[in-house]
């Protein structure tokens, strides 16, 4: 196959070789950020698919939503930089600009917070659904279960072409999945449900619901709260990872968006993914000490093992990940709010990032701290068990995947997503029966 790309606009035209077939492949820009091929007409005029497992060089889809330049560490929501936004703006600010591309003026604020504040609490008769789980059970399966569980209680808002049910679903699943969250919390220590309280701000709110208990007031703590409604913003959303296109996915056959979410939160679960946070400080446990760091290393380097340094590494940045660093200055806030002077956990992660960024393996590969190395260290201090760390990414990041998922729906070229493959299988070959095998 012979091509030579043109930039800026332009098209290659590529010939497959011994062959006469040919196809003009246009390049489209994007307003920032590399230019795609669009292969679309490619199996029609050539016969032949492209292969690319993994996504790594593939755009599935066009998006006016988040922007990241990995090579140098920059990520954008509808164009404002996220240090902008984690400083000066509040989660559900974030969520009007995710969903409806603009920062809302005084009445939009207003309008939008006190929409989504309405719809806080769950039917009365989803509580019911905990009773079948294990107390044991990972939250994060009790969040698949019962997010899920959703599409069957608001079939008022399950028409995905209608825009007021769109407005309505997005409005309850981000209002009602910090419930379900506290819920799935609470279950798992025995105490009864915190019902929400709309006169509390969305991280505040969140907080009094996991912590408060019917016997005694609780207030929680401003700075705590601000913290909460940080670490949301920063989890809010980030372009086509594997959780946000589970998401799209799922919505492209039609599917309601109670379902996609569960989807999203399922694919959120990983390790490699959403489940990060958690592994890290399972991790950071192990070690135990700085003067295990460098032995810890030398495992995760070996091919021969299949550790991996937690909360480092991702396949967008290649430099330091701007939420990272964000999460490491609020991790010191928190820890002087909560009068904690010395963290073990914080300073062995602060030397287990200086011995990994001076060595070769980390700086050849590029591999740098990434949003999860340092939240869970904040979560922690803030008192939450590891097992709801991932529990937390999946409430922040309900807010992108709906507005992915919107953008999607009114997106008039959208079709079903349908991936190829290259078959290596057997050719045809016939039926043997059972006695001749
Ligand atoms: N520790 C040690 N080696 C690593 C790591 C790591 N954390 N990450 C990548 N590598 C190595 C990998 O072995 C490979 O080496 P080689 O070229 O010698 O084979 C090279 O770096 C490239 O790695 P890759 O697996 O091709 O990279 P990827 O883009 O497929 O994976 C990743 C990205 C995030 C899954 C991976 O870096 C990883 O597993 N990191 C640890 C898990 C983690 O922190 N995940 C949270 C990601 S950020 C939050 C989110 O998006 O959910």
């Amino acid at each position: 196959m012979t091509g030579t790309p043109t930039t800026g606009g332009g098209s290659i035209t590529i010939t497959l070789d011994g062959t006469n077939r040919k196809v003009t492949v246009p390049l489209l820009p994007g307003s920032i950020g590399p230019s795609v091929f669009d292969i679309r007409k490619l199996y029609n005029d050539l016969g032949v698919f492209t292969y690319d497992p993994g996504y790594g060089g593939t755009a599935a889809c066009d998006s006016k939503i988040t922007y990241i330049d990995g090579d140098i560490g920059v990520l954008l929501h509808r164009g404002y930089p996220i240090e902008q936004l984690a400083e000066k703006s509040t989660f559900l600010e974030v969520a009007h600009l995710l969903l409806n591309g603009n920062l809302p003026n005084a009445r939009e604020k207003a309008e939008f917070e006190a929409g989504v504040l309405r719809h806080t609490m769950v039917h009365e008769q989803l509580r019911r659904f905990f009773d079948g789980f294990r107390r044991d059970a990972h939250p994060m399966a009790v969040m698949c279960g019962v997010v899920g569980a959703m599409s069957a209680f608001y079939h008022d808002s399950l028409d995905i072409n209608d825009p007021e049910h769109r407005r309505i679903s997005a409005f309850r699943l981000i209002a009602k999945v910090p419930t379900i969250a506290a819920m799935a919390y609470k279950y798992s220590i025995g105490q009864p449900f915190v019902y929400p309280r709309n006169d509390l701000g969305y991280a505040e709110n969140f907080l009094y619901m996991m912590n408060a208990v019917p016997a005694e007031p609780y207030h929680v703590n401003p700075v705590l709260a601000r913290a909460m409604d940080r670490i949301f913003i920063l989890h809010a959303d980030h372009e086509q990872n594997a959780s946000t296109s589970t998401v799209r996915l799922a919505g492209s056959t039609g599917a309601n968006p109670f379902a996609c979410i569960a989807a999203g939160i399922a694919s959120l679960w990983g390790p490699a993914h959403g489940g990060a946070n958690e592994a890290v400080l399972k991790m950071l446990a192990e070690i135990g000490h700085v003067d295990n760091v460098k032995p810890f290393l030398e495992t995760v380097k070996d091919k021969n093992n299949h550790a991996r340094l937690m909360g480092f590494g991702h396949r967008v940045y290649k430099n330091y990940d701007p939420r990272a660093k964000i999460m490491q200055q609020s991790c010191h806030e928190v820890l002087r709010e909560l009068g904690i002077k010395d963290d073990p956990m914080l300073d062995l992660a602060m030397e287990m990032e200086k011995i990994a960024l001076s060595d070769p393996y980390f700086v050849e590969r590029k591999l740098y701290p990434n949003v999860d190395f340092y939240s869970g260290i904040i979560l922690k201090a803030m008192g939450f068990p590891t097992s709801m760390f991932t529990v937390l990414f999946a409430v922040a990041r309900t807010v992108g995947w709906i507005s992915q998922w919107k953008e999607m729906i009114e997106d008039p070229s959208q079709r079903i997503g349908r991936p190829r493959q290259v078959y290596t299988g057997p050719t045809q070959r016939d039926y043997v029966p059972l006695d001749q095998r």
